[in-house]
C-alpha cells in the first residue's frame, strides 16, 4: 500500500506575536507565509484569537490576498469568529477551544459536549464552502461527535504526546494512531498538531492515516537561530559601508 502524502501547514502566529510586542509592522507574518510557501509548505495556518494577541483581523485578508496556498484559519466557536470566517472565506476553518487566560490551546475541543452549540456554526461555514475541522483529543468519543457533526476533517491534539516521555508518550502515540485510523475508517480526514518539533515529529508523521500536520511555535523559534547569522552579517555590512 502506498501511503498518501503528508501536507505541512505552517502556523505563522508567532511572527505576529513578535510584531505585536512593539506594536509596529515588523516582522510581517505575511512575509513569513510567503517564505514558508517558497520553502515547500502546503498550507498556512493562522489563529485569530479573541484577544488578538498575535494574528489581527487585517492579517487574514492580507494573507488570503498574498499567498497562493490554502489558508487554514483557527478560530473559537463564537458568532464573531464565524462572521469573520464568512467574510473572508478561507479554504479551511479549524475550530479550537479558547480561554483568554491560557498561554496556548491547552486541550482539544469538547465536541461531544457542545453538539447543539457547534452544529449551526459548522453548517453556516460548510454552506459557504469552508472546509471545517475540529481540533480534538485523540478520544473515540470525540471522533464519534465529529462524525455526527458531519465535519470532513478532524485535527488531533498532539500536545500530550509532545509534552510527555517514556511509557506515557508511547501510550499517547497509540491513542493518536488509533484515533486517526477510526477517523479515516469513517471517512474523516485526520490532521494533527501542537508541540511538534524536529525531535518528536517522526512517529506522528509515520501514522499513515494522518494527512496533514500543523506546526508553528517550534518552526518560528528555530528560525531565530537558523536565520539570525545572515541578518547580523547584513547589519554589520550596512554599518561598515556607511563609514
Ligand atoms: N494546530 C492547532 C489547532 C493549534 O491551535 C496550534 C497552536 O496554535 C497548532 C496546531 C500548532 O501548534 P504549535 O505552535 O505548538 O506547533
Amino acid at each position: 500500500m502506498v501511503t498518501a502524502p503528508l501536507r505541512l501547514g505552517v502556523n505563522i502566529d508567532h511572527v505576529a506575536t513578535i510584531r505585536n510586542a512593539r506594536g509596529g509592522s515588523y516582522p510581517d507574518p505575511i512575509r513569513a507565509a510567503l517564505i514558508a510557501q517558497e520553502a515547500g509548505a502546503d498550507g498556512i495556518t493562522a489563529h485569530l484569537r479573541e484577544d488578538r494577541r498575535h494574528i489581527i483581523d487585517e492579517d487574514i485578508g492580507h494573507l488570503i490576498a498574498a499567498i497562493s496556498l490554502p489558508l487554514n484559519m483557527e478560530m473559537a466557536a463564537t458568532g464573531e469568529m464565524v462572521e469573520i470566517a464568512l467574510r473572508h472565506r478561507p479554504h479551511a476553518a479549524c475550530i479550537v477551544p479558547e480561554r483568554r487566560e491560557e498561554v496556548t490551546t491547552e486541550g482539544g475541543l469538547n465536541a461531544a459536549g457542545q453538539h447543539n452549540h457547534l452544529q449551526p456554526l459548522i453548517a453556516r461555514m460548510r454552506d459557504a464552502g469552508i472546509r471545517v475541522s475540529l481540533f480534538i483529543e485523540p478520544d473515540p468519543m470525540q471522533i464519534e461527535a465529529a462524525i455526527s457533526l458531519e465535519v470532513p476533517v478532524i485535527e488531533l491534539h498532539t500536545g500530550k504526546y509532545a509534552h510527555s516521555d517514556g511509557e506515557e508518550r508511547a501510550a499517547e502515540l497509540r491513542r493518536i494512531a488509533d484515533a486517526a485510523a477510526l477517523a479515516s475508517k469513517n471517512g474523516l480526514e485526520a490532521h494533527a498538531g501542537h508541540g511538534l518539533t524536529f525531535d518528536n515529529v517522526a512517529p506522528i508523521a509515520a501514522i499513515p492515516q494522518i494527512r496533514e500536520l500543523n506546526i508553528g511555535h517550534f518552526l518560528i523559534a528555530e528560525a531565530i537561530f537558523d536565520g539570525l547569522a545572515p541578518v547580523v552579517q547584513r547589519m554589520r555590512a550596512l554599518m561598515d559601508a556607511a563609514r
